[in-house]
């Protein structure tokens, strides 16, 4: 009789209780948005029974691949079962205590609502606004402090498996391009970082590889200092700055990773920051954006993603879904231009010319 691959099994569990946590955070939510907040309701469709078991099928072969890969070795298993726990279980209140503001927000529209005492001068001005209704936008600690868990909610506890699907084509693409380095002569820049979750997949398939993360938040590089650098790893170096202009010098990178930036800049932004990768990465340097599926990938998804800027205050998402990435990336210069989509989430790998 064949074992039961109890890792396997494990792993399935996790994702299925997270899953769960997900879909009944939403509806509980939803509930007491209509008996508190009816107007903040947004008025879109309930998802009907043939695109929910699509999604469902979509969320079971992205977890496939992901035990898979980590079968391969192409990161260690542990890292599917890592995440700062006990921080998201402490600061999950905070969540719904932030709600009613929320809905205030899409409710009045008030999508300037960011914190007065901000230097409105060091940030372009998409991003002086709140993206998702968020308290604060990207720029306070509070903010920092409760975004992985609402993206964790928001993907029904997906969002991991799905940045660590930029691992693979890094892997291969460093391993092609630079056959004879060691990873600890390796440089890679992960762009927007965020609260630094991509930087903790990657450290840990390529451990000893030179890191460093990017974001204009200040208080978003403090949370993922926090995650980053408090173990014996290596320290990861931690920049603010706009991926429109880094203060970084040209041909430094061996990689870039950029994990759901794109869907929140406008298209001009979007052309400078491939620009920009184009000037730091060092010829055959790989880069490999993440992001939102665009409206031609999953033509079953095209209404999740239409409800997706209805429901979420996401202002170049509409722009972002039909924009022509491949064309922005061959006009940056790049080349070995490969896309491939893994359920919400679309990996772009591009090879700079040598
Ligand atoms: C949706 S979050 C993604 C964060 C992270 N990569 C992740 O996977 O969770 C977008 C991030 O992009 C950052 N950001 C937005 N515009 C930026 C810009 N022009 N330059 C640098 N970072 C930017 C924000 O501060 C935020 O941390």
């Amino acid at each position: 009789m064949a074992q039961p691959n109890l890792g396997k099994l494990a792993y399935q569990t996790l994702q299925q209780s997270k899953g769960i946590v997900g879909i009944v955070h939403k509806e509980i939510s939803t509930k007491l948005m209509e008996l508190v907040a009816p107007e903040a309701v947004p008025e879109t469709p309930i998802p009907s029974a043939d695109l929910l078991y699509e999604l469902r099928k979509s969320i079971k072969e992205l977890e496939e691949i992901d035990w898979l890969e980590a079968e391969k070795g192409l990161y260690p298993k542990s890292l599917l079962f890592e995440a700062p726990w006990i921080d998201w279980f402490l600061k999950y209140p905070l969540v719904w205590l932030d709600m009613p503001s929320t809905w205030n927000r899409r409710l009045k529209r008030k999508f300037q609502d960011i914190p007065i005492d901000i230097n409105k001068e060091k940030y372009p001005d998409y991003y002086l606004q709140n993206f998702h209704h968020q308290t604060d936008g990207y720029l306070s600690d509070y903010s920092a402090g409760i975004y992985d868990i609402q993206v964790e909610i928001l993907f029904n506890g997906t969002a991991d498996a799905m940045r660590r699907r930029v691992i693979s084509p890094l892997k291969k693409g460093l391993d092609t391009n630079f056959p004879d380095l060691k990873a600890s002569d390796l440089k890679l820049i992960d762009i927007a970082t965020g609260t630094g979750r991509t930087l903790q997949q990657i450290r840990s398939s390529i451990p000893k590889c030179e890191l460093t993360g990017l974001d204009l938040s200040a208080a978003y590089l403090k949370q993922a200092s926090k995650y980053l650098n408090n173990s014996d790893n290596d320290l990861v170096q931690l920049i603010q700055g706009n991926a429109e202009k880094t203060p970084l010098k040209e041909n430094t990178f061996h990689a870039i990773t950029c994990v759901y930036l794109f869907h929140e800049l406008p298209k001009e932004a979007r052309e400078n920051v491939l620009n920009e990768c184009y000037r730091i990465l060092k010829p055959d340097g790989i880069l490999i954006v993440a992001d939102s599926i665009q409206l031609n990938d999953h033509p079953n998804f095209m209404e999740v993603l239409e409800n997706f800027h209805k429901i979420f205050h996401e202002p170049y998402y509409k722009d972002y879904i039909k924009d022509n990435i491949n064309d922005k990336l061959r006009k940056a210069g790049f080349c070995s231009i490969n896309s491939e989509s893994f359920f919400m989430t679309k990996v772009w790998s591009a090879r700079k010319q040598s």
